[in-house]
């Protein structure tokens, strides 16, 4: 914090007064509203002043999710070296309280400038990969199961005392390699540290705290001799100390002493406290919880969206190393930048309805609570698996467990951390499931480290009604089965039909704005099966699983002529483009083809809604559709989208080869390339922001690749139709394999999709 608190925005001091807004001024990141709910506090900001500068603080604060991402995006521009440095300057008599313990806690990795520290993270990184933590899960669920074993049946726990604080430490100090201690010390140790650097104490706290950190300095150094004498042991930081004897520059002293005092608070408290927000949120939304109880596979998802709605980091630090700009505003040489990762994780300008809990939003991944690039969270992969393992564990021994009513959450006053110092629930133990069946405390299932898939994410629904659209088209009305609204959606957007062992896109062709879902599905004589189970299995009344709405066909900015071609079932979509294209008033025409009335769906529906705009070409009337002509007819600035049989697409997409980019754009449903091929060659691939460089085998994709590494990248179809796995590129040939690019787009070679295009040369270089 800076003493002068009249201080104003240092960049414009003198320029005519100071712009400091009266918000700006106010903030205080100390403030109780604030620590309870940082993300709305600094909703304000989000809105109308993404940058500003805290004169209260002394940092500029940034809370708009492409700043926090840029910014830690950019490490040499803006250095992680004040991460771990005390926000509030220790007093004279604290900072002679730690002389004498000799403290001298220093860079460990999280404050590291480079080269230095991408030297360290790729030394020290083996451990934390997701091929090497799934060891740790029997450990993390045994220790889980011990707790909830001793209060099951007690009917009411308060659940951060009870497990959320001693099993990440337990679990920490077994991946380090640390003997267990006394736990109350360690306790001690760590809020004492947390309060020491990211907290506000008063010059009377300062001096106990300075005591505790010494203490907690001491020790680390004690228990490092002491692993010292261990030249064999296991863990992490044993690893980390024959790696100081093998490549003392690198893993040096100074790294080896700070690191064990620092993630002993990194490994456990930031899991403990997120494992708090996540059961808190879960349980303040009884649908969710009871959702999650019922079907347990949504458990991966839902910790990322617990942890994007309510982090236990919710803010980090940078300091600028030169004078730069951010959302246009100056920010000069050695600024200090407070980074908001929990405002940003709630911008909608990111996060559709960012400030609501959608334990199935697919995009819930790219949460900032780790951080991004090449400092991102090593352990997020260790906390992802204790997390998803508490949720399972009380989902299914407890799933009639409560938020005791109107308990007082208290947060440390910290300017990174966040989460409640005690969580009560109840529940009515003669209720346990356990007790009428005694297999339920034992059975479980686990999940694969890493991110989750959006493969992984569906809900359910039941379907309500199921009418014959056409010959061979069967319309199927789809609700949710407790009675709920599904989410909303746009023209063009499509769900997939989990069914049975395979998953099938249909486009969404009712009322947008209507609770539930209709979709048409046309038996296929030659299909790979998912027609015939919807037309031979399915009835009213059964509950299926589906992913989704998703839009990777949107209907675009206005034009002076919309275009719309569907040949066949390829309908769906256009059917809902035409009606929004109507709503709003602009000049459209469709065109639908098809083999014979009887086999078109809709026709009587467009005709009565859109009779002007709509011209049938039906092939058993003599009017087949010519594509040539429907293009060569558009208006010169006309938007065309199609969706139908491939052959269509592929014609279409010849015709409209020489249009600019975003003019035409079509729905394919399936990928009829060999996304891999027999002769496919392995190649190198550099990562930019994480300054790595990684081998893609032969029979390996780009996105297995970077996903073994340790790096989330989105992903959803996985065939290149979706684009939800796009990434950078900054040099190399791509060979470009998705449906979703344009011929425009590819020629640009600044963008690939990670899940089957690969590189044409011997190496890609990527921006991630
Ligand atoms: C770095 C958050 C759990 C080890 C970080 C950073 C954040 C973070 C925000 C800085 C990222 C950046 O500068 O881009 C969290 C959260 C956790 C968690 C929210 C739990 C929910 C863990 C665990 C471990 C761990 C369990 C170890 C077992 C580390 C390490 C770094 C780090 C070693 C430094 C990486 C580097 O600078 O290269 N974490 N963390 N974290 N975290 Fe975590
Ligand atoms: Fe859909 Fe790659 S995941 S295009």
């Amino acid at each position: 914090m800076t003493d002068d608190k009249a201080m104003g925005c240092p960049a414009h001091a003198g320029a005519g007064g100071c712009p400091v807004s009266p918000q700006a001024a106010a903030f205080d990141p100390f403030a109780p509203a604030y620590l309870a709910n940082p993300a709305e506090a600094l909703k304000w900001s989000r809105e109308q002043e993404p940058v500003f500068y805290s004169p209260q603080l002394g940092y500029w604060v940034v809370s708009r999710y492409d700043d926090v991402k840029a910014v830690f995006r950019d490490n040499v521009t803006f250095s992680p070296s004040i991460a771990l440095e005390r926000v509030v300057p220790p007093s004279a008599v604290a900072i002679e309280t730690l002389k004498r313990y000799n403290y001298a806690m220093n860079r460990t990795l999280v404050n590291e400038d480079e080269p230095a520290h991408m030297e360290r993270r790729r030394a020290l990184m083996d451990h934390f990969l997701p091929a090497n933590l799934a060891e740790h899960e029997d450990m993390i669920r045994r220790l889980t199961r011990e707790k909830v074993d001793a209060f099951i049946d007690s009917g009411r726990a308060d659940l951060v005392e009870a497990m959320f604080w001693e099993i990440p430490l337990t679990v920490a100090l077994h991946f380090l390699g640390v003997p267990k201690e006394d736990m109350e010390t360690l306790k001690e140790f760590s809020v004492a540290h947390t309060v020491n650097t990211w907290g506000k104490p008063t010059p009377d706290e300062q001096l106990k705290v300075a005591d505790t950190v010494g203490r907690f300095w001491q020790f680390s150094g004690q228990v490092l001799d002491r692993m010292r004498r261990q030249p064999d042991g296991t863990g992490w930081m044993h690893y980390a100390i024959r790696k100081n004897a093998e490549i003392p520059d690198i893993v040096t002293d100074s790294y080896l002493h700070s690191m064990m005092m620092a993630i002993i608070v990194a490994g456990h408290e930031t899991t403990s406290l997120a494992s708090a927000n996540a059961l808190k949120l879960l349980l303040s939304n009884r649908l969710v919880w009871d959702r999650i109880c019922k079907d347990p596979a949504l458990i991966p998802n839902a910790v990322e969206e617990c942890l994007r709605l309510d982090g236990s980091v919710v803010a980090w630090r940078r300091q600028a190393t030169r004078e730069c700009e951010i959302s246009g505003v100056t920010i000069p040489k050695d600024a200090k930048l407070l980074i908001v990762s929990a405002s940003a994780n709630h911008d909608p300008r990111h996060f559709e309805n960012g400030d609501f809990l959608d334990i199935y939003r697919d995009s819930a991944v790219e949460h900032l609570t780790f951080g991004y690039g090449s400092h991102q969270c090593m352990g997020k992969n260790f906390a992802r698996l204790e997390m998803r393992i508490f949720i399972e564990e009380l989902a299914r021994r407890l799933p009639h467990m409560r938020l005791v009513e109107d308990q007082q959450y208290d947060y440390l006053p910290s300017l990174a951390f966040h989460g409640p110092d005690k969580l009560f629930v109840e529940w009515d133990p003669a209720s346990n499931p356990e007790r009428a069946d005694a297999s339920l405390a034992a059975s479980s299932i686990s999940f694969p480290v890493g991110a989750p898939s959006s493969k992984e994410i569906a809900r359910s629904v039941r379907i309500a009604a199921i009418e014959d659209a056409a010959q061979g088209i069967k319309l199927l009305r789809l609700e949710d089965p407790d009675g709920l609204p599904l989410p909303a959606w746009t023209p063009g957007a499509h769900i997939d039909l989990v069914l049975g062992d395979f998953t099938r896109k249909y486009s969404l062709c009712g009322d947008p704005s209507a609770s539930n879902y209709t979709v048409a599905v046309l038996r296929e004589a030659e299909g790979r099966g998912g027609s015939a189970f919807v037309h031979t299995r399915l009835a009213p009344g059964m509950v299926v699983r589906m992913r989704g709405p998703k839009n990777y066909f949107r209907l675009g900015d206005a034009a002076d002529q919309h275009v719309l071609i569907a040949g066949g079932i390829g309908i769906t979509p256009i059917v809902a483009m035409a009606d929004r294209l109507k709503a709003l008033g602009r000049n459209y025409v469709v065109h639908y083809a098809g083999r014979a009335r009887d086999h078109m769906a809709f026709v009587d529906r467009l005709v009565a809604d859109h009779g002007a705009s709509l011209v049938l070409h039906v092939s058993s009337e003599g009017r087949r559709a010519d594509l040539a002509s429907i293009i060569a007819s558009a208006s010169e600035g006309a938007r065309i989208h199609a969706c139908g049989p491939q052959r269509m697409l592929d014609e279409l997409g010849r015709l409209c080869a020489d249009l600019p980019e975003g003019r035409y754009t079509c729905e394919a449903f399936s990928s009829d390339e060999g996304l891999a091929q027999a002769d496919d060659t392995g190649f190198a691939v550099e990562l930019a922001d994480s300054d790595l460089t990684l081998s893609v085998a032969a029979g390996q994709t780009l996105l297995q690749a970077v996903r073994a590494a340790g790096i989330d990248v989105p992903s959803d179809c996985e065939e290149g139709l979706c684009g939800s796995c796009e990434v950078r590129v900054l040099d190399g040939e791509i060979d470009h394999r998705d449906k979703v690019l344009s011929s425009a787009e590819r020629a640009q070679g600044d963008r690939m999709m990670a899940c089957c295009s690969r590189s044409a040369g011997a190496r890609l270089r990527l921006a991630l």
